[in-house]
């Protein structure tokens, strides 16, 4: 028996295989490197010194999918693969529904045909839209979404609750992550981003290497005690052993469940800025700009759910991110282009 991990030379799934790996796991990835580099197939050959089963190819592929169920014994689908900037997003609304909403419905029919009814699904916390109380717990109504990304993600979760509800024999369960940074301790995996990041900490790296002026701080009026937006971070390794949690679960699963994957902490943009400038010895120019369209001050996890039915919480401190995070950025400065 094997897991497909879609989207398993991206960031999370990347680390996520590792991490399966590492406990004598199966693996098959389905990757078409729209947003990954073939190297991380090759890194991660590198590190658990197993060859890989890897698929280059798109999970709209129907004929795709329907060859490698019939060759591998697939008994779950981790599902990592979908288009994630939220600014890209803004701009190409048709192609982040089509490659995320019907990619999804495509791998669902799909499993369903080959008989194969175990799906753990990437959600985003973003699903909590804009008005959701805080910490955001799941039994919160979600909605209210602002961006073609973020709304990708719920009609998928609605989209699986429906798929769950006519097919009682499959189980699904939705991890709502909250924000991954960091890397594996080697510096051999890491968040691959190309172009000009969207997210605070790869920005900030990309600073700390000269490749950028200075940091835009977005927004210094917020009502926080620094007056910078917080967020809950969580380690892209913790994010990965949470997997396995949730694989080791999946036998007292009903249906379709849904659990937040964060670690109940937040920090401030200055505070983290302050952390990676211990961390690395380096200055981090900044400049404070208005808010960023869409930003919310602050939210963070309701943990408790994951903690009690998975066993699973985050270990890792914000220290350990940003040291992990570094180290891949100094032994990767182009990243793996
Ligand atoms: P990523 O871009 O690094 O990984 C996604 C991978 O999926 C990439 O390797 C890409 O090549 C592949 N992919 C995209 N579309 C595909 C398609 N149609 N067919 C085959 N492969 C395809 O992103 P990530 O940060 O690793 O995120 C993984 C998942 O977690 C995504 O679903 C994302 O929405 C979700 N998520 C990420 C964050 C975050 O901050 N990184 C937060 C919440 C949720
Ligand atoms: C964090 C904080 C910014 C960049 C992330 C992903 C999004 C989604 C959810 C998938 C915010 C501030 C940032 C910069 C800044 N992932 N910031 N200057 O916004 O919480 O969303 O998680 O579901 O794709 O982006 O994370 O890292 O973008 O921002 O001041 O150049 O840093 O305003 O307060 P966010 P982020």
């Amino acid at each position: 028996m094997a897991i497909l991990v879609t989207g398993g030379a991206g960031y999370i799934g990347s680390h996520t295989v590792l991490i399966l790996l590492k406990y004598g796991i199966e693996v098959v990835i389905l990757d078409n490197l729209c947003n990954a580099s073939h190297k991380i197939i090759n890194r991660l050959e590198k590190i658990t010194n197993k060859k890989l089963i890897f698929i280059e190819n798109n999970i709209v592929n129907r004929i795709c999918l329907k060859n490698l169920f019939k060759k591998y014994d697939i008994s779950t689908v981790m599902h990592f693969a979908a288009l994630k900037s939220i600014n890209d997003s803004l701009h190409q609304p048709l192609l982040y529904y089509s490659n995320n909403v019907t990619g999804t419905i495509i791998l669902l029919e799909e499993m369903l045909s080959a008989n194969i009814r175990n799906f753990i699904f990437s959600s985003s916390a973003t699903v909590y839209g804009i008005d959701s109380p805080i910490p955001y717990c799941e039994t919160n109504s979600i909605g209210h979404t602002t961006n073609p990304y973020s709304t990708s993600k719920l009609m998928i979760e609605f989209i699986i609750r429906d798929f769950v509800k006519v097919n009682p024999s499959f189980k699904a369960v939705a991890l709502r992550y909250f924000n991954p940074v960091g890397a594996h301790e080697s510096g051999e995996l890491g968040e691959n981003s190309t172009g000009v990041p969207n997210n605070l900490l790869p920005y900030i790296a990309q600073v700390a290497l000269g490749r950028l002026k200075k940091l835009n701080i977005f927004g210094n009026n917020y009502n926080t005690p620094d007056g910078t937006a917080q967020r809950d971070y969580l380690h892209v390794i913790d994010l990965a052993e949470g997997h396995l949690n949730v694989l080791n679960h999946l036998p007292k699963i009903k249906g379709y469940k849904v659990y937040n994957f964060g670690s109940g902490k937040i920090f401030s943009v200055l505070e983290v800025i302050k952390i990676f400038e211990k961390i690395s010895g380096k200055k981090i120019l900044f400049e404070y700009k208005p808010r960023r369209e869409g930003d919310l001050p602050s939210f963070w996890a309701d943990t408790s759910l994951a903690k009690n039915e998975l066993g699973w919480q985050a270990k890792r401190d914000i220290y350990t991110m940003i040291r992990d995070m570094w180290n891949w950025y100094i032994k990767n400065p182009n990243g793996l282009n």
